[in-house]
């Protein structure tokens, strides 16, 4: 390991600790940097910057390799459910039997929502994106569970997670239920996670909504896919606002609102809508050679990241979800030929190849969620509704690091430096 970092500024030399994790790069402390020479460092979006220490999710970007809590993601989407990967997220552990049980009944019996919070629908507009409702709805939950608000009470804060875990589909299912002017449909909590969620969303109270397993399995799936992916944006903005101090539900709301972004969570509804412009993949030339034109703002969407520097280990377990769900529900649709035919040509494309530019998991997500029957606009609400776990094990963890202190950037101004006022009428 480096011992330390050594810095000469203005011809004064400087020490930094250096810090090793358990694996990944070391980190230079600079923590004591600007009392020591009076500089700030200047990283705009975090390029190179760690930003907190955490044991929850690692990332190699240049081999591919996504981590939940040490377990690799593939053998985690192939043999676990969600909420056993929600444990694991949360506290650290794979459950046991016993442990399984009691926190799926936890969430469970939090599945339901405040009768009063139904009435807030009625004031959207029914064409409204869902992910508005979901921001503002998700927000409102502090005024409904004043109980589970006082973040120094750890009680509190398991009680606000579950609550946060456990009503997402509900809320979700809902804005649903509004835009296409259908009742809302109560849990039934004798289903698992993701049945529950598909029979709120797609069932209706005239008659039994039977869940496909096969649309259960691939819904699993793209929940455990999506929980956590260590200090996105919308983590990062998570952590950002309880580190003021804010509420659980006020800093869900934060990171859905930055979830909702296209270069973020709602590039997976992008992705699928380039697909179907593509149409047929005799057109896939024509837009990749929009997606390499500097004067063309146009990008591949569904490829490129900005950790990954390889194929995305999600798209992968998502490129085989898209196949099975697609061929065992008898599905033939033209956009997986292209986004098959699209995959191939830019994997062997030496623009894409030189800037390291993959698939990443919403290439392949938004087929599945297509197939299933959802339309584009819920596609990111259903990434809120997994990566709420992750956002949530992070905002954990943050509340109980000692190190732990309001996040606030500094900058390198470059406006107008002091001027006086000039009265309006002199102007
Ligand atoms: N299509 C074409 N060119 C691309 C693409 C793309 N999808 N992505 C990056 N590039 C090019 C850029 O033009 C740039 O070229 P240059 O060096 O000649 O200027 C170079 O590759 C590096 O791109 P940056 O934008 O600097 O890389 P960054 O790490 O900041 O961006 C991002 C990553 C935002 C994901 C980008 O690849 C992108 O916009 N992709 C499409 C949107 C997308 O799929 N987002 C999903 C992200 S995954 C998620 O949120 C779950």
């Amino acid at each position: 390991m480096t011992e330390a970092a050594h810095l000469t500024v203005d011809g004064t030399d400087g020490d930094y600790p250096v810090m090793a994790g358990t694996v990944g790069p070391e980190v230079i402390d600079i923590r004591k940097l600007y009392g020591a020479t009076g500089r700030f460092t200047y990283d705009p979006g975090f390029t190179s910057t760690a930003a907190c220490e955490s044991k929850i999710t690692y990332i190699d970007g240049d081999e591919g390799i996504l981590l939940y809590r040490g377990y690799p993601i593939d053998q985690l989407a192939e043999q676990s459910s969600f909420l056993e990967v929600a444990h694991l997220l949360l506290n650290g552990s794979l459950p046991s039997t016993a442990e399984h049980a009691d926190f799926s009944r936890n969430i469970t019996r939090h599945t339901m929502i405040h009768e009063q919070l139904a009435t807030f629908y009625r004031g959207f507009r029914r064409d409204a994106h869902p992910m508005a409702i979901m921001c503002g709805i998700v927000g409102a939950m502090a005024a409904f569970y004043h109980d589970s608000t006082d973040i120094h009470d750890p009680q509190q804060r398991v009680i606000a997670s579950h609550r946060l875990i456990a009503k997402m589909p509900t809320l979700a299912a809902m804005a649903y239920k509004y835009s296409i002017g259908q009742p809302f449909l109560y849990p039934d909590n004798s289903l698992s996670f993701s049945a529950n969620f598909l029979r709120m969303t797609f069932g209706v109270p005239a008659e039994p909504y039977v869940v496909d397993p096969i649309v259960e399995d691939a819904m699993e799936k793209l929940l455990i896919l999506q929980a956590d992916h260590e200090q996105n944006a919308s983590t990062s903005t998570v952590r950002l606002a309880g580190s003021s101090g804010a509420n659980p539900f006020a800093c869900i709301s934060a990171g859905i609102a930055c979830l909702w972004g296209p270069a973020h969570g709602g590039a997976n509804e992008a992705a699928l809508n380039m697909l179907r412009e593509i149409g047929t993949p005799d057109r896939i030339p024509e837009f990749i050679a929009r997606a390499k034109n500097k004067d063309d703002p146009f990008r591949l969407m569904g490829f490129g990241h900005r950790v990954y520097k390889n194929y995305d280990p999600r798209a992968k377990v998502m490129a085989g979800v898209a196949k099975k769900v697609l061929d065992q529900l008898g599905i033939a649709d033209p956009i997986f030929d292209v986004a098959r035919e699209l995959e191939q040509i830019a994997l062997n494309d030496p623009y894409f190849i030189d800037k390291k530019l993959y698939p990443n998991v919403d290439f392949y997500s938004g087929v599945v969620m297509s197939a299933i029957g959802f339309p584009t606009s819920m596609f990111t609400v259903l990434f809120a509704i997994s990566r709420t776990v992750g956002w949530i094990a992070q905002w954990t963890e943050m509340m109980e690091d000692p190190e732990q202190k309001i996040g606030r950037p500094r900058q390198l101004y470059t406006g107008a430096t002091h001027r006086d006022y000039v009265p309006l009428s002199a102007r």
